[in-house]
């Protein structure tokens, strides 16, 4: 595996050696059930709940989605990867999923978050075909421009990307767009791009409440539209059935039968056009001649 921070390698740490703050990475960690979140991030967690029970669930659902996405793209014949905002390491992570379908696929980790970083480099450590990066996807030319990524990905051929459960907590607007305009424009044709994305299209009255749960724990979340979300894909092609919320997009997932406002986010996949033609044979263009 190769391994890069392009922020350096320090965690901002407050007194005793803790984080002065909740993190989202570690809330989200949290109300998924694991054990990397600090008391502060569990009281943020708590806070939220108390305001919103469906929060638990709708990150069970967002990762339920993210594990159907890669499926769906290997499905596809896809066999290079870019996690995005990957998070702390699970039990099943993207990598673990692509070798049930084929040893040899590439997958690059990539998160700002520096704890997020030092857990990813010793567990997502599977093979020569991962690579963890830590960066900030605000910066993306420097991302894609790095050689870790140069090295892993190969242009001429499609690439899965996975944007799941990041944007909202990049709340610059023009940064985001301009990051996934560079972005897309990366993209090789073929490539499918993944996104889930909390909206208050099911929460109206309620998401004020979360956001006010958040900000006093100093996380600061910015719920998008379904036309914000979906201005995110620029022209790449909907499949399935377009926007969605995250838990009915993968129709195979663990929870279709949850009410959708249980997603609290809308998922897309799309593929940017056009898509490869098959290669012609020599008896093909003789004909066509
Ligand atoms: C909620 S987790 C999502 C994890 C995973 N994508 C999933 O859907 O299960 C969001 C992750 O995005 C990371 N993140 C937030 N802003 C980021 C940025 N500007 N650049 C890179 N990573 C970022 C956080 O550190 C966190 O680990």
């Amino acid at each position: 595996m190769v391994s890069v921070s392009l922020l350096g390698d320090q965690a901002d740490l407050g007194r005793g050696g803790l984080p002065a703050t909740a993190n989202w990475a570690r809330v989200y960690e949290y109300l998924l059930g694991g054990c990397d979140a600090y008391e502060l991030d569990r009281e943020a967690a708590r806070a939220v709940y108390q305001t919103a029970d469906w929060i638990k669930t709708a990150a069970l659902i967002n990762r339920d989605y993210l594990q159907g996405a890669v499926e769906w793209s290997l499905d596809r014949e896809v066999r290079q990867f870019l996690d995005l905002g990957c998070g702390y390491p699970r039990t099943v992570n993207t990598y673990d999923m692509t070798e049930k379908a084929e040893r040899g696929c590439r997958v690059v980790y990539v998160d700002n978050d520096p704890e997020v970083y030092a857990h990813a480099r010793c567990q997502l450590d599977e093979s020569d075909d991962t690579t963890v990066i830590r960066a900030d996807l605000l910066a993306m030319e420097q991302l894609l421009n790095c050689e870790p990524m140069k090295a892993a990905f190969d242009l001429d051929k499609p690439v899965a990307v996975l944007v799941d459960d990041v944007l909202p907590w990049c709340t610059d607007d023009t940064a985001v767009q301009r990051a996934m305009g560079v972005l897309r424009e990366w993209m090789p044709a073929g490539s499918t791009l993944s996104i889930t994305h909390l909206t208050d299209h099911w929460h109206p009255s309620t998401m004020p409440a979360v956001r006010a749960a958040l900000a006093a724990h100093d996380l600061d979340v910015r719920p998008r539209s379904r036309d914000e979300i979906a201005a995110l894909f620029g022209d790449f092609v909907q499949l399935g059935g377009g926007l969605a919320a995250t838990g009915r997009w993968h129709m195979q997932g663990g929870y279709v039968n949850h009410p959708r406002e249980h997603s609290a986010a809308f998922a897309g996949i799309a593929v940017k056009q056009p898509l490869p033609q098959p290669a012609t044979t020599f008896a093909q263009s003789e004909e066509s001649q």
